[in-house]
């Protein structure tokens, strides 16, 4: 069991993989990329994360490896791992060149993946829910996983500071966006509501999954766009990301200062616990062995 990075076709120890100061990626966050899980040795929901990979690249005009290659090197980093619940991040930055913003100074498209242990939040999480802190900050060109993180970074330490788990940003309107590694949902009475992607965030695949499951379990999902009043006020909420999979919201802290708002009686709600359920199913029966 180990953490391993596969660069330049070769699996190596973390701890031994470099990349060089002059990569585009540690100079300009440059670089695209995708966090994958894997249940049992078998990575959730590969074909989308490969897609947005792809819509990602296509964002920054950068030309991917072939999906091939991601493939083979997503197997090769999981197995050289040992580790069955794992966390795989998929990095391709635009590579290395004369320090100088054109990209057409780049020389060619850098690959690697990570591959380790999940540290997903503990059981307790779960059980008991976390807090968000609403923070007056947005992504830019938020629809692009690309390495540009700083507006998440400072919004989770803005959250972490207030005493919060997650930040949940906002747009220059006001309207909430999304979680700073996350998409979140709103349940009001038996509904589900998402902020809707025209309003700029990134279309999670697990967000994608959870509407999916929800539908086909008969409970309405909207997608519409969310103000801080429609968080404070829902009976319940939960966030989404590919690592931690759906995690119930329990308080809110709507700015710094004030104090954090109880949602419902302050528990994870029914309907957060039935999307959890169903989610975990999904997962369960995609990554059975011979799914
Ligand atoms: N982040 N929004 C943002 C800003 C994210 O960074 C992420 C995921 C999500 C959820 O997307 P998905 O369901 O596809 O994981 C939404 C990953 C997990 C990360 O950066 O580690």
């Amino acid at each position: 069991m180990a953490e391993v990075v596969w660069l330049d076709g070769a699996v190596v120890p973390a701890a031994e993989a470099r990349v060089p100061v002059f990569d585009r990626g540690f100079l300009y966050g440059d670089s695209v990329y995708e966090v994958v899980r894997a249940f049992g040795g078998r990575p959730f929901r590969m074909a989308p994360h490969l897609d947005r990979l792809e819509r990602s690249s296509e964002a920054i005009e950068l030309v991917p490896p072939s999906r091939a290659l991601v493939e083979r090197a997503v197997a090769e980093a999981l197995a050289a791992s040992g580790e069955a619940d794992a966390y795989v991040r998929i990095v391709v930055t635009r590579g290395g060149g004369p320090i100088g913003l054109d990209p057409a100074l780049a020389d060619a498209p850098r690959l690697l993946v990570i591959a380790r242990a999940v540290n997903a939040p503990k059981p307790e999480a779960y059980r008991d829910g976390v807090e968000v802190a609403m923070v007056a900050r947005g992504r830019t060109d938020p629809e692009v996983k690309s390495g540009n993180y700083l507006p998440s970074v400072l919004g989770t330490s803005e959250a972490r500071r207030r005493g919060a788990y997650e930040a949940i940003l906002s747009d220059g309107v006001g309207r909430l966006t999304e979680g700073g590694s996350s998409n979140f949902f709103v349940v009001r009475g038996r509904r589900l509501a998402t902020p809707p992607l025209a309003v700029g965030l990134l279309p999670g695949i697990t967000r994608a999954a959870v509407i999916e499951a929800a539908r086909a379990d008969g409970i309405a999902v909207d997608e519409q766009p969310l103000w801080p009043v429609d968080l404070l006020g829902a009976d319940e909420a939960f966030l989404t990301s590919s690592i931690r999979g759906v995690l119930p919201v329990v308080r809110v802290s709507p700015r710094a200062g004030a104090p954090a708002v109880a949602l419902g009686d302050g528990r994870p709600g029914p309907i957060t616990l039935r999307v959890m359920a169903l989610y975990d199913a999904m997962v369960a029966r995609e990554t059975a062995p011979g799914a």
